[in-house]
């Protein structure tokens, strides 16, 4: 089968499934906030119509600023980018014909950017057996010999968070080597405050890069925005690199206004504790074994029928649900399905389709 790259794709999925394009789907398949967007972004964006008739500014010198009160970092330290598809680009731009190593299994485009800038990659694999944990004594070897290690954190697809302790002790290991730490924390946002952001340790360690995205949590994936924080020296010479007005007017426009919302922040954290509990409880009640996410998406598999993952996900689909299939994450092959934590309604749909799929075997 032609799996497509990425999740949020029915159409192309009814077609793989010969599903009729009407047939109407709940999408499990893109990990986007379903309370989103903020309410108040509509009649915003629609009064700011304007704008389009202006460059913006080359710097996104207020924007910036806001990032940085809000990441209690230097304005010099962040950097715009259309996305966190960009940030990943830039970071990979830093080691262009060296080698990175990419923690597996992850998001596709750490290597698709390092495939672009002539980076050789080498993976290091979570240990499924261990609750997907860091191999910490082979990626400490591999990490001295590279110029880059990438990994999420929140980690796409498994949801699960690298401990503290181990960035640090790469981190650690990259200063006395030379080696760039580069963290995604796109879903960084959907965090509980217990787990708090990595961009702290930048003030005693140069060679951290952390890549943000404001796309999830806000829902928000036309807009494109993204940002990243590194040392000033680092986020000075990828501006360097950057195209020009690479952020529109509108996304740079609308910034401070989304990290000002914490009321919508903090909803949305209430929503997905309660549905995460809710969901979890009843997949493993039903013999489903779950990743341990602290995040708004896992992986899951059936437990009593390991082998019948592909089934399982075209039952699902049949039945008005589609999953993120995992077969182009390396080191899973498809032997797990992703699901998005979704509104109470979809998520009752969705395990009723479970229960249905239990008490046929
Ligand atoms: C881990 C991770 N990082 C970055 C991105 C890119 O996000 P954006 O839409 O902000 O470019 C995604 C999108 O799926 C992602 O899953």
């Amino acid at each position: 089968m032609n799996w497509p790259s990425h999740g949020g794709q029915p159409q192309t999925m009814k077609k793989l499934f010969n599903l009729e394009e009407e047939k109407e789907v709940l999408d499990f398949s893109a990990n986007l906030n379903p309370l989103g967007p903020p309410g108040w972004l509509k009649n915003k964006l629609h009064h700011m119509y304007e704008k389009i008739t202006y460059y913006p500014d080359p710097f996104y010198s207020r924007s910036a600023r806001y990032l940085a009160d809000y990441e209690g970092v230097a304005a010099e330290q962040i950097l715009l980018t259309n996305g966190g598809a960009e940030a990943i680009f830039l970071a990979a731009k830093l080691c262009e014909k060296g080698k990175a190593i990419i923690v597996q299994p992850a998001f596709s485009e750490y290597e698709r950017a390092c495939r672009h800038y002539h980076v050789k990659t080498e993976y290091v694999f979570l240990k499924e057996q261990n609750g997907f944990q860091l191999p910490m004594e082979e990626l400490l070897k591999k990490a001295g010999q590279a110029n880059a290690v990438f990994l999420c954190r929140p980690n796409n697809p498994t949801g699960t968070v690298i401990q503290e302790e181990s960035i640090i002790n790469l981190l650690e290991k990259g200063l006395s080597t030379g080696t760039m730490i580069v963290v995604d924390e796109a879903f960084a946002d959907f965090l509980p405050a217990e787990v708090p952001s990595l961009v702290r340790h930048l003030a005693h360690y140069p060679n951290l890069i952390v890549l943000r995205s404001l796309t999830k949590m806000y829902t928000i994936p036309g807009l494109r925005i993204g940002y990243m924080i590194g040392s000033k020296e680092v986020a000075g010479k990828l501006q360097e690199e950057q195209m020009p007005w690479s952020i529109n007017a509108l996304a740079d426009a609308v910034v401070p206004d989304l990290l000002a919302d914490t009321v919508f922040l903090g909803k949305t954290r209430k929503w997905l504790e309660q549905e995460s509990e809710k969901v979890f409880t009843s997949l493993k009640e039903m013999g489903f074994s779950v990743t341990d996410s602290k995040v708004n998406f896992y992986l899951f598999q059936d437990a009593k029928a390991p082998d019948s993952t592909e089934e399982l996900f075209g039952f699902l689909f049949k039945n008005g649900i589609l999953t993120r299939h995992t077969h182009n994450f390396p080191g899973l092959e498809g032997r797990y399905i992703r699901a998005a934590i979704r509104s109470e309604q979809e998520n009752n749909e969705f395990l009723k389709v479970l229960r249905n799929w239990r008490e046929k075997r």
